[in-house]
């Protein structure tokens, strides 16, 4: 519920504009209060009327409107909010916001505020992957920008691909969540991310071929329903959420270390890929080719069980303990044993052989195995079987207490 919430909604402009108003319709039902500001832009794809109408509250549209300055100045009227939604946000606001420029109500609202803002960006996908934009939303989210969206799919221009404005419905889940209503709202959940680099030399390691996405897409849902996550996270190919807490490691001793460090948690969801060795004794200078053609000999030992460590823990252990099994073939079977031996809760066992395209993918296949048993699940984008994952861990500390 947003019951005594005050939303400042500004309306870009776009063809998602009319998204706003079931937006408005949906917020207020929850017991939000909404004030609309309206672009010059955004006036051409919605009216101020139905806007006013929707929300009803004067829709601000003008910086230099005197009546409104004397009513509520722009500052005012920026921090009077708890959080600044921006739907649709179009690449030439993010542009201008990313730029801290002020030239019309909008954008000097967005750099008066101390409230957080949130953007649910719509364009075309071009656009969208154009790297300005991409620019543009990297620095906006260091500064702090929460976002949702954009989606996947067909969009008003014909093409196909991500741009198209999150739905109304995502939107307050996301602001629900961002003003902490979500069920997973004061809890905290650690996540470890992306695979470990185990150095050889200065310049050469033993990694592997993750990328880091589903941990991320993991770490998304799970601060998107409420929780305070702390990501720890080796290098990755996919940058960390915004809104999460990052810590950044190379090493498998430098995760555990970080995971001890982060918790205690009500949950610990385990789906880095941790090397299994390291190489004994990394060389201090770069190694040199022996003129007589022989390799070097990399002895290798073994990294500590980070999953198993914690699952073990007689005290401050989470209640919920939730390993990843990445497995090439007798995908169940190495899992159930896997669960066992790690003495964690569940396990969300994956096939990352090459045939299978996930490993790297956009798509996951898993199977979770709970102390009821082993489900499995159709094969999902990334981001549905985080959402899914999340939605279940809040309903296992939810019941939990
Ligand atoms: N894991 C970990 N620390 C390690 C190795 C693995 O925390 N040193 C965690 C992973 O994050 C994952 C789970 O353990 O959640 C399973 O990892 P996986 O590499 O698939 O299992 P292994 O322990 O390597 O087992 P096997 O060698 O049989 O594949």
């Amino acid at each position: 519920m947003l019951a005594g919430k005050r939303i400042l909604l500004i309306v870009g402009g776009g063809i998602a504009a009319y998204k706003a108003l079931d937006l408005i319709r949906r917020l207020r039902e929850r017991g939000a209060a909404v004030t609309p500001v309206l672009t010059e832009a955004g006036a051409r794809f919605v009216t101020p009327l139905s806007l006013a109408a929707l929300a009803g509250q004067k829709v601000y549209r003008d910086l230099f409107d005197l009546t409104d300055e004397a009513e509520m100045g722009h500052i005012r009227l920026s921090r009077s909010a708890d959080l600044i939604v921006v739907a649709p946000a179009t690449a030439d606001l993010m542009a201008r916001m990313a730029a801290g420029l002020a030239g019309d109500l909008a954008t000097t609202l967005l750099l008066a505020t101390d409230a957080r803002v949130m953007l649910a960006p719509a364009m075309n996908v071009r656009m969208w992957r154009h790297p300005a934009t991409q620019r543009n939303l990297a620095s906006l989210r260091a500064d702090g920008v929460l976002t949702v969206g954009p989606g996947e799919g067909e969009m008003a221009c014909g093409e196909v691909g991500p741009g198209r404005m999150a739905e109304p419905a995502e939107i307050v889940a996301a602001v629900e969540a961002a003003l902490g209503g979500g069920p997973l709202a004061g809890r905290h959940v650690l996540v470890t991310s992306g695979p470990t680099h185990e150095p050889i030399d200065p310049v050469r390691y033993i990694a592997n071929r993750s990328s880091g996405a589903q941990g991320a897409a993991l770490a998304r849902a799970l601060a998107d329903l409420g929780a305070r996550v702390t990501f720890v996270t080796g290098p990755a190919a996919v940058p960390p959420p915004q809104g999460v807490a990052v810590v950044r490691i190379e090493t498998a001793a430098e995760m555990l270390a970080a995971v001890e460090a982060a918790l205690p948690a009500e949950a610990a969801v385990f789906a880095a890929a941790v090397a299994d060795w390291r190489v004994a004794e990394a060389a201090a200078e770069k190694m040199k080719k022996d003129r007589s053609g022989t390799p070097p000999a990399l002895t290798l030992v073994e990294n500590p069980d980070i999953l198993a460590r914690v699952a073990g823990r007689s005290t401050g252990r989470p209640a919920l303990v939730v390993g990843f099994a990445a497995e090439t073939r007798d995908v169940l079977a190495h899992a159930l044993d896997k669960r066992a031996r790690k003495g964690c809760d569940w396990i969300v066992a994956n096939d990352v052989s090459p045939r299978s395209g996930i490993m790297g993918g956009a798509e996951n296949a898993v199977t979770l195995i709970t102390g009821e048993g082993a489900e499995v699940w159709p094969r999902l984008p990334k981001d549905e079987v985080a959402r899914r994952l999340a939605a279940r861990i809040a309903a296992h500390l939810g019941s939990a207490g």
